[in-house]
């Protein structure tokens, strides 16, 4: 049978592994697929050691654009990253008639309804399997596993670099500086952190799910965005105290009126599986109404596992490319003209328990002028702890748990705490999800 043509734009990590992995287990998935998947071409801009990978059989340049312009490519991998030259040459392979997968989970959370409609246009496919939590099958199994359910909400670990983080700044009790310094030294962490530790990788990948999970356009820009680079250890510690563990959580929830898509640490049970999840691991959990709960959990990251996924989206991609572009999977998993005008709901409109820390003065009254605004406003106390004040020290850590309560209403109320005579500066607040189904 004839072979189908890749062209790989991008050989380091990911396309390293993606070359290794297709030539190790050729033979498997050639059988797979129903006939052989190879790479004719390679683009990087390290030339030498792209042919060192790859060997002298394969077309190597540095020139990304002949690739998506060559009509003996079929289909275009791109594993460069960005919105910039990614964003060009997807859409040039797309106007060639070119299917492309793609781990590029920032250009199609930006961009991905322009490059979606062109597809459909031009009757190809775009996949992106790679593009949330590596290795996990999670676009798959939302796309077309869990196809009978209405899906309710979805909630995942989708950092590797801040649950490794986070992590550590729980068993070892250090800062996350201290952490975050020595991600770095291991290699774990990139020189630039920023995408990963202030969430924004992880809103990437919450948007994606949430599009095919509730069949709405990709839309990053109404996501809400908290990392983890003000996360106080001491927050790590009485969370556990309490019975609950913090995790950057990518969340995205069915409302009646619209949809929460939101990315901040959050406390969730202990006792919950994904509350164990620990390290760079990613894991998934998805509520379907038929289903009930699904945790997927695995590798979010690295060579082999992301290539895991890419080799996937190529085994379906050869599988249906000669099939009637009608009846191939939509890529929201909605067709394409049944998508939803659901609202992202502001974040002032969503409802969630909330941890508050607050440093008050250890004197009669204080806690009953916190307990009074919060009642004034309908909020409704679920735990709380106090501890002593520290030797020499006049103020203690007061830690409050709610029960569920509108955004609104805590924002009004930390407000109003913050303005009492006798609570000494910021009150924290950490959202908290029950996970619970
Ligand atoms: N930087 C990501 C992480 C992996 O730390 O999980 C790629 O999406």
């Amino acid at each position: 049978m004839k072979p189908i043509n890749v062209g790989l734009l991008g050989i380091g990590t990911v396309g390293g592994g993606t070359h290794a992995v297709l030539t190790r287990n050729q033979e498997e998935i050639t059988r797979r697929a129903g006939r052989p998947i190879q790479i004719v071409a390679v683009a990087d801009r390290n030339v030498e050691r792209a042919r060192e990978l790859v060997g002298a059989d394969v077309t190597v340049t540095d020139d990304a654009f002949s690739l998506v312009k060559d009509p003996n490519i079929d289909i275009i991998v791109e594993l460069i990253g960005g919105y910039t030259t990614a964003l060009d040459l997807v859409m040039m392979a797309i106007e060639n008639g070119k299917h492309v997968v793609t781990a590029n989970k920032a250009l199609l959370a930006v961009h991905g309804n322009e490059i979606f409609a062109a597809a459909q246009r031009k009757g190809v496919m775009v996949a992106f399997e790679a593009a949330v939590a590596g290795g996990i099958p999670i676009i798959k199994a939302l796309r077309e596993g869990l196809s009978a359910n209405r899906i309710q909400w979805l909630a995942g670990i989708i950092n590797g670099t801040t649950n490794f983080i986070l992590s550590e700044m729980r068993d070892k009790g250090l800062s996350f500086e201290t952490v975050l310094k020595e991600a770095q030294r291991l290699g774990y962490a990139e020189a630039d952190p920023t995408f990963d530790i202030e969430g924004i990788d992880a809103a990437h990948k919450a948007t994606l799910m949430a599009s095919i999970a509730f069949g709405i356009p990709v839309q990053f820009d109404k996501a809400h965005v908290e990392g983890i680079s003000s996360l106080d250890a001491i927050d790590i510690k009485y969370a556990e105290q309490l019975g609950y563990r913090i995790k950057l959580l990518g969340i995205a929830k069915r409302q009646v009126n619209g949809v929460e898509l939101r990315v901040h640490p959050t406390l969730i049970p202990t006792k919950r599986l994904i509350a164990n999840v620990e390290g760079a691991m990613n894991a998934v959990l998805v509520q379907g109404d038929a289903v009930g709960a699904t945790l997927y959990y695995g590798k979010g990251a690295g060579a082999e596992p992301t290539a895991s996924a890419v080799i996937a989206d190529l085994v379906d991609v050869t599988r249906l490319a000669t099939a009637d572009p009608q009846n191939r999977v939509p890529h929201l998993a909605f067709q394409p003209d049944q998508l939803s005008d659901l609202p992202i709901l502001p974040l002032e409109e969503v409802e969630t328990a909330c941890y508050l820390r607050l440093r008050a003065l250890d004197k009669p009254g204080v806690l009953a002028d916190v307990t009074r605004i919060l009642a004034d406003l309908n909020i409704s106390i679920e735990a709380m702890i106090q501890n002593e004040p520290a030797e020499g020290e006049d103020h203690a850590d007061v830690v409050l748990l709610t029960h569920v309560a509108r955004e609104k209403d805590i924002n009004a109320a930390i407000h109003k705490i913050e303005a009492l005579q006798s609570i000494h500066g910021k009150v924290t607040r950490i959202r908290m999800e029950a996970l619970n189904g």
